[in-house]
């Protein structure tokens, strides 16, 4: 495409989506300060109709082997982005790299202005790309989140990814629907690190939602609002434990109950995730 008839890059779809959804994430309060960040695979070919593919700003080591992903785009959140920030000064806070055919460099296309990074989870996020991908061939986005009570919940609940998963199924009709293959779980481990990207891509071969425990939860899917969506619903049941955990259980969600609606719905859903019958 002729550089005059480019479109102006601000105007871009994926651009202005994570503005909004990033947004919407610091105003749930998702992402205080610059926690979470997003990454999302773009098509080459269109991000051609807004950038000169030929032209790389800088190359940016990235300090492990990506290249199965050689050659790919990503849109991601610069490190340090406060989520507040993004609509209104994207080129500073995101940046759009393409991996480089060794595996071990970010070329920058765009963005990243005054300097900066991609995110500091960009092992977790590359990681868990390749993961992802290899599960379901259409998946694009790496989604990750500090949601309040997600975080709170695993102060008090026991990290078991089968009785976490059961109690978040419990709490919300929906949660089963939406999340039927459950939930993993890691304990707690130092972040931006190698180490948890590895570990956050090994859960997420098997799910799409990954809690890290006293810290945050990764999502994904094949759209923005997708893997969002499973994030605001899994938040929504934590919300409902750490309202209710400590007062008298009346009422409950039965596991007939949950085990009929996922049929009902043809689900594949974990039915190792319910408690052995006695
Ligand atoms: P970044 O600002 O580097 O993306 O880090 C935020 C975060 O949530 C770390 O886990
Ligand atoms: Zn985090």
């Amino acid at each position: 495409m002729k550089i005059s008839s480019m479109k102006s890059i601000f105007t871009a779809p994926f651009v202005t989506e994570i503005g909004k959804t990033a947004g919407n994430m610091y105003r749930l309060g998702y992402d205080e300060r610059n926690s979470g960040n997003i990454s999302i695979l773009l098509d080459e070919n269109m991000v051609s109709e807004y950038l000169d593919l030929r032209f790389v700003k800088r190359e940016i080591e990235i300090g492990f082997d990506a290249k199965e992903l050689a050659g790919k785009i990503l849109i991601v959140t610069a490190s340090g982005s406060y989520f507040k920030n993004i609509q209104s000064t994207p080129a500073e806070n995101l940046g759009i790299i393409r991996i480089s055919a060794d595996g071990s460099k970010a070329e920058l296309l765009w963005g990243l202005n005054g300097g900066g990074k991609p995110t500091s989870e960009l092992p977790a996020h590359i990681m868990s790309h390749i993961s992802r991908l290899s599960a379901d061939h259409d998946n694009k986005v790496i989604l990750h989140c500090h949601p309040t009570n997600l975080l709170a919940m695993t102060f008090v609940h026991e990290l078991d990814e089968k009785k976490f998963t059961h109690t978040l199924w419990q709490m919300c009709t929906e949660s089963i629907m939406i999340f039927p293959d459950g939930i993993g779980l890691l304990p707690w481990m130092v972040c931006g690190t190698n180490e948890i990207g590895e570990a956050t891509a090994e859960k997420m071969r098997e799910f799409r939602l990954v809690v890290w425990a006293m810290h945050g939860i990764y999502g994904s899917g094949r759209t923005l609002d997708e893997a969002f969506g499973l994030i605001e619903t899994a938040e929504k049941a934590a919300q409902v434990y750490m309202l209710t955990a400590h007062l008298p259980r009346l009422n409950t969600i039965t596991d007939e109950q949950l085990k009929s609606l996922a049929e009902s719905l043809n689900l594949n859903y974990r039915k190792d995730f319910f408690p052995k019958q006695k």
